[in-house]
C-alpha cells in the first residue's frame, strides 16, 4: 500500500481555499474492481483565496482517466496527475467546469475509507479524507457544494441505489444495468457524501415533522434481518421528535435513510440524509442484543441524526474544529438518552466512560487539547478527548449560563451559522452574546490539554459556627504544553449537616447567585470561601452531577463519604461516594500486600453496601451501579504510577470476595426476587432490574462459587434474552472449569452464523483472567470465524484482550505485548485506521511499573522502526514514545 506524505498540519496555517466548488455532478458506474467515476465540478475562484493560484486537487490512490475543462479534453501536458494530486497550473479566472474521470477498485479497498465493499454491498466512508479516494477534489470541510449523484449498477447485484438528498429519476439500462439519480439541495462538504449500492432488505416508516411535513424513513439491512431494525427505527423517530422539542430543530429532506453494514471502522456516519452504520448500532432482538446494546443503538442513532443540524447544516471550517460538531453532538445524544432513560443513571455511565477512555488519554503521551493545534493524521484525532471531553465543555457552558440562556445561545448559533463552516470561536461568541458573559477564560478548556486536579480543604470553627473551605486547582504538564493556567471550574456544591440535612449556603466570599444556585466558580488557582451559620461540622458534596471534568483529589474522608452515601440528594455523588470508598478499600489491600501486612477488612464499606442492597428495589439501576466495584482499568488509572495489574487484580478480587461472604445471602434474596422478570422489554426500568440481578448473582458467586456457578448455569440454559445469557456466560467464564467450556460450546452452536453475537463469544474468551488466555486468543485467531478484515471481529478479540484483560495483556513475559505488536503490524498493511486504534491500548505505558514499562517501550520502538508503516500507526507509536 502506498502512503501519502506524512506532514504536519497546523491550525495557525489555516487559509481559505483558493477555489470554491458550487456544484458537483457525480456519475458513478459501480463495478467490483473497476468503478468508473465521472465528477463534473462547477469551480470558481474564491474571493478570499490567493488570486491567480493554481488549482490543486486532493487525491489518494487514484487512477486518472481524463480531464476536460469547459468541455475540452485536456492534453496530459496541461495538468500533472499523481495518485494523490491533480494539479492544473493555469485555469480561467472566470467560473469554469472541470470534468474528471477516475477509476477505483472497491474490492481492493481494505482500508474501509472511500468506496469499498462490505459483504455484497458497495458503500462509502468519506470522513475525514475519504472522498479523495473516489475523485480528485478540494477535500476539506470548508468547501461546500450542492451534489447531484447518478449511480449506475448491475440491477441484480445492486437493486438498491442510494445517495444523499432526495430521490430523483430511476430507470433501466441495457445489459441488465439500471440507474438512480439523487439530488441534495443542501450545500455540504465532501466528507458528508455517501453512496450505497446493494441487494438489501428494508424497514420503512414515516415521520410528520412539527411543521407537518411527511418524511419517508427507511433502514436498509441484510435480507432476513429486517425485524432486528425495529428498535433502531423507534429510536430514530424519538430522536426526530426530541430535537424538535428540545432544540426546535426540524428535519429538512423528504427522506431519511440508514444503511447498516457489517464492515465499518467506527460506530456510524452522519452523511446527509444517508447515515451509514456499523450494524452493531442498528440490529437488535431480545435473543441477540444485551441491554447495553439497546442503549448503544439508541444513543448512536440519536447522535447521527442530531448531526443533521450540528455537523451538517452547520459544519466545521477545518478538522481542528472537530469538537464543534462531535462534542456538541455527544452532549445532545447524552441529553436525549437522559430524557429517554434515567438521568442520573445516564450521567453515571457517561462519566464512567469519560474516566475510562478520556482521563487516561489526557494523562498520558497522547494527550491533546479538545481543539488540537497540530496533527499528522486526522483519523487519530477522533478521540475521547474531542468527543467526550468536548461534550463536557458544552455541559459546563450550560451549567454556567443556565439552561434557558443556553437554549437562546443555541438558537442564535443555528440562525447565524446555518449553511456555513464554523469555528469554536463562532460557537462561543453566540453564548457570550446571549449571556453577556466574557467567555475568553472559559475558552481555555478548548486549548489546554490535561485533566485539572481539584483539591478541597475544609476547617470548621465550632465557636464562630463557620466553615472555611479552600479550593485549589492544578493541571500537570502535557506533551507540548509545559505551562498550565487555571481554568474556569463550575463546582456544583452543597453542605450537609450532622443529621443529613442540607444546609442553607451563606458566605461573604461568594456571589449571591453562586449561593442561590449552589454553583461555585473556581477561576483562579486558589479560592477561599468561609461559610457562615454552619451549625456543626458539615460534609461537603462538591462537583455534584460531575459538574466539571476534573479529578477531585484526595477524595473526602471515609466517614464523610459514608455520610454522603446515606444523605446526599445528588445521586451522582452518592454513587461517587460508594466508588471512592471502594477505591480506598482496594488500595488499602494493595498497600497491605506490598508491606506483607494482614489484609484490612472494610466493615464500613461493606455495611454501606448492605444498605444499598436492602433498598435496591427502589432504584435497581442505580443500585446496580453503586454495588459495582471499580474495574481493574479504574484501579490502574487511579493508581496512576508503578501499576502492577496482578496486584490490583488480587486486591479487587479480595474485596469482592469479602463483600460476597458478608452479603451473599442478602444478594441471593435479591437475585431470587428478580429471577423471573417475564418477557423481555428493552426499557430502562427492566434493564435496571436485569443489571441488579447480574450484580446480585456475582455477589452470590463471590461468597460461594459453587452456588454461583449452579445459578449461572441454570440462568444460562433458561435465559430468554441475551442480557441474562451473556451475564451468566461472563460469570461462568470467570469461574472456569468444565461448566465454562460447555457453556462456550453451547453458545457457539446456538449463535454460529450470527456475527454480532459471535463477537461477544470472542470477547468473553479474550477477557478470561487466566494465564492460558493468551494461547486461547492466538488459537481463536485461526478460528474459521475470525478475520482481520472485519473491524468488529478484530475489536472483539484483540481489542478486548488488550483493553479489558489487564493481567494477561500486561503479562510479565511480554507475551501480551508481542501478540498486539504482531497483529498491529499485520493489520497496518490492510486497515491503518484500525491498526492505529488498537495500538493506542499502549497509551498509558509510562504508568506501568518499570519491568513492564521497559517491555512496552521495546515494542513501541520496534513498531516505529518498521519500514512502510502507515502514517496512522506511525503517528500513534511516535507520540506514545514522546
Ligand atoms: N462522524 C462520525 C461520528 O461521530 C465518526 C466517523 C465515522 C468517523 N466513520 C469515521 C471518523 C471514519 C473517522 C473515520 O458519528
Ligand atoms: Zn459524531
Amino acid at each position: 500500500m502506498r502512503h501519502p506524505a506524512n506532514v504536519a498540519v497546523r491550525l495557525v496555517d489555516y487559509r481559505p481555499a483558493d477555489f470554491l466548488i458550487d456544484a458537483v455532478a457525480l456519475d458513478i458506474s459501480l463495478d467490483r474492481t473497476a468503478t468508473k467515476v465521472v465528477a463534473t465540478l462547477s469551480l470558481r475562484r474564491n474571493p478570499k483565496g490567493v488570486s491567480g493560484a493554481p488549482l490543486s486537487l486532493d487525491g489518494d490512490d487514484l487512477t486518472l482517466i481524463g480531464v476536460k475543462l469547459d468541455g475540452r479534453a485536456l492534453d496530459p501536458r496541461e495538468y500533472a496527475a499523481a495518485p494523490d494530486r491533480l494539479l492544473l497550473e493555469t485555469v480561467p479566472d472566470a467560473p469554469f467546469t472541470l470534468e474528471i474521470e477516475t477509476r477505483v477498485n472497491p474490492t481492493a479497498n481494505t482500508q474501509l475509507s472511500g468506496l469499498y465493499r462490505s459483504g455484497s454491498a458497495y458503500c462509502t466512508q468519506c470522513e475525514a479524507e475519504g472522498f479523495r479516494r473516489i475523485t480528485y477534489f478540494l477535500d476539506r470541510p470548508d468547501v461546500l457544494s450542492v451534489y447531484t449523484t447518478r449511480i449506475e449498477a448491475d440491477k441484480a447485484e445492486a437493486p438498491i441505489l442510494l445517495s444523499n438528498g432526495n430521490p430523483g429519476e430511476t430507470g433501466d439500462l441495457p445489459d441488465g444495468r439500471h440507474y438512480a439519480v439523487w439530488r441534495d439541495p443542501f450545500p455540504k462538504p465532501s466528507y458528508l457524501f455517501a453512496l450505497v449500492g446493494g441487494d438489501l432488505g428494508v424497514v420503512r416508516d414515516d415521520f410528520t415533522t412539527m411543521s407537518g411535513r411527511e418524511i419517508a424513513l427507511a433502514i436498509f439491512v441484510e435480507h432476513g434481518k429486517e425485524a432486528r431494525a425495529a428498535y433502531a427505527m423507534d429510536a430514530l423517530k424519538r430522536s426526530m421528535r426530541w430535537d424538535e422539542e428540545k432544540f426546535g430543530r426540524e428535519y429538512d429532506l423528504d427522506v431519511f435513510n440508514i444503511v447498516a453494514v457489517s464492515d465499518f471502522n467506527m460506530g456510524a456516519m452522519e452523511n446527509k440524509g444517508l447515515n451509514i452504520f456499523n450494524d452493531k448500532y442498528v440490529l437488535a432482538s431480545p435473543e441477540t442484543a444485551t441491554d447495553a446494546d439497546y442503549a448503544g443503538i439508541e444513543g448512536v442513532i440519536a447522535h447521527e441524526y442530531f448531526h443533521n443540524w450540528t455537523g451538517n447544516r452547520i459544519t466545521c471550517r477545518d478538522w481542528f474544529q472537530l469538537c464543534l460538531k462531535e462534542g456538541l453532538t455527544v452532549f445532545r445524544d447524552q441529553e436525549f438518552s437522559a430524557d429517554m432513560r434515567s438521568r442520573s443513571v445516564e450521567r453515571i455511565s457517561d462519566v464512567r466512560g469519560l474516566r475510562l477512555a478520556q482521563f487516561p488519554e489526557d494523562g498520558g503521551p497522547l494527550a491533546h487539547p479538545v481543539r488540537p493545534e497540530i496533527y499528522h493524521e486526522i483519523n487519530n484525532f477522533y478521540t475521547a478527548t474531542v468527543y467526550e471531553k468536548g461534550a463536557e465543555i458544552v455541559r459546563m457552558l450550560r451549567t454556567l449560563i443556565g439552561e434557558e440562556t443556553f437554549r437562546r445561545g443555541m438558537d442564535l448559533y443555528f440562525e447565524r451559522f446555518d449553511g456555513a463552516a464554523a469555528t469554536v470561536e463562532d460557537f462561543l461568541a453566540c453564548f457570550a452574546e446571549v449571556s453577556g458573559r466574557d467567555l475568553s477564560h472559559f475558552a481555555l478548556w478548548y486549548s489546554q490539554a490535561g485533566t485539572p486536579v481539584l483539591s478541597m480543604a475544609g476547617a470548621y470553627d465550632a465557636n464562630a459556627k463557620s466553615f472555611a473551605l479552600t479550593l485549589r486547582q492544578e493541571t500537570l504538564p502535557t506533551p507540548g504544553q509545559s505551562e498550565k493556567k487555571p481554568v474556569v471550574i463550575p463546582i456544583a456544591f452543597a453542605l450537609f449537616g450532622e443529621n443529613g440535612e442540607k444546609l442553607d449556603l451563606a458566605s461573604p466570599d461568594a456571589r449571591p447567585d453562586e449561593l442561590v444556585r449552589g454553583l461555585i466558580e473556581l477561576t483562579d488557582a486558589e479560592r477561599k470561601i468561609t461559610f457562615t451559620n454552619v451549625p456543626s461540622r458539615p460534609v461537603v458534596s462538591a462537583l455534584r452531577g460531575f459538574s466539571a471534568p476534573v479529578r477531585l483529589e484526595p477524595a473526602p474522608a471515609s466517614a464523610d463519604l459514608e455520610r454522603l452515601l446515606a444523605c446526599d440528594d445528588d445521586p451522582f455523588n452518592r454513587w461517587q461516594a460508594a466508588q471512592s470508598l471502594a477505591l480506598r478499600a482496594i488500595f488499602a489491600r494493595v498497600d497491605a500486600a506490598k508491606n506483607g501486612a494482614p489484609l484490612p477488612p472494610a466493615p464500613g464499606f461493606v455495611g454501606a453496601l448492605r444498605g444499598i442492597l436492602a433498598s435496591a428495589d427502589s432504584d435497581p439501576a442505580f443500585a446496580a451501579q453503586a454495588l459495582s466495584l471499580p474495574s481493574e482499568i479504574d484501579l490502574a488509572r487511579e493508581a496512576g504510577r508503578d501499576v502492577d495489574p496482578d496486584v490490583l487484580f488480587a486486591a479487587r478480587i479480595g474485596l469482592r470476595d469479602e463483600i460476597g461472604r458478608a452479603l451473599g445471602a442478602d444478594a441471593e434474596a435479591v437475585y431470587a426476587r428478580l429471577a423471573d422478570a417475564g418477557p423481555y422489554t428493552p426499557d430502562a426500568a427492566s434493564a435496571g432490574r436485569r443489571a441488579l440481578k447480574a450484580v446480585a448473582l456475582d455477589l452470590v458467586a463471590a461468597g460461594d462459587p459453587a452456588k454461583g456457578s449452579a445459578l449461572a448455569q441454570s440462568q444460562f440454559a433458561a435465559a430468554g434474552n441475551m442480557s441474562d445469557r451473556l451475564g451468566a456466560l461472563g460469570l461462568l467464564a470467570f469461574l472456569g472449569g468444565d461448566a465454562r467450556e460447555a457453556a462456550f460450546d453451547d453458545f457457539y452452536e446456538r449463535f454460529k452464523g450470527d456475527a454480532l453475537v459471535l463477537d461477544k463469544w470472542f470477547s468473553l474468551q479474550a477477557t478470561i483472567p487466566e494465564p492460558e488466555t493468551t494461547e486461547r486468543v492466538v488459537k481463536l485467531m485461526s478460528h474459521p470465524d475470525f478475520s482481520l478484515a472485519n473491524p468488529n471481529r478484530v475489536r472483539a478479540l484483540v481489542g478486548a484482550f488488550s483493553n479489558a484483560n489487564l493481567t494477561r495483556f500486561h503479562a510479565l513475559d511480554g507475551s501480551g505485548y508481542d501478540l498486539l505488536t504482531r497483529i498491529v503490524l499485520e493489520l497496518d498493511r490492510k486497515n491503518p485506521q484500525l491498526a492505529a486504534r488498537l495500538l493506542s491500548a499502549l497509551r498509558s505505558w509510562r504508568t506501568l511499573e518499570p519491568r513492564r514499562r521497559a517491555l512496552v517501550e521495546e515494542r513501541l520502538r520496534h513498531i516505529v522502526d518498521q519500514e512502510g508503516l502507515s502514517p496512522d500507526t506511525k503517528d500513534i507509536a511516535t507520540r506514545a514514545l514522546s
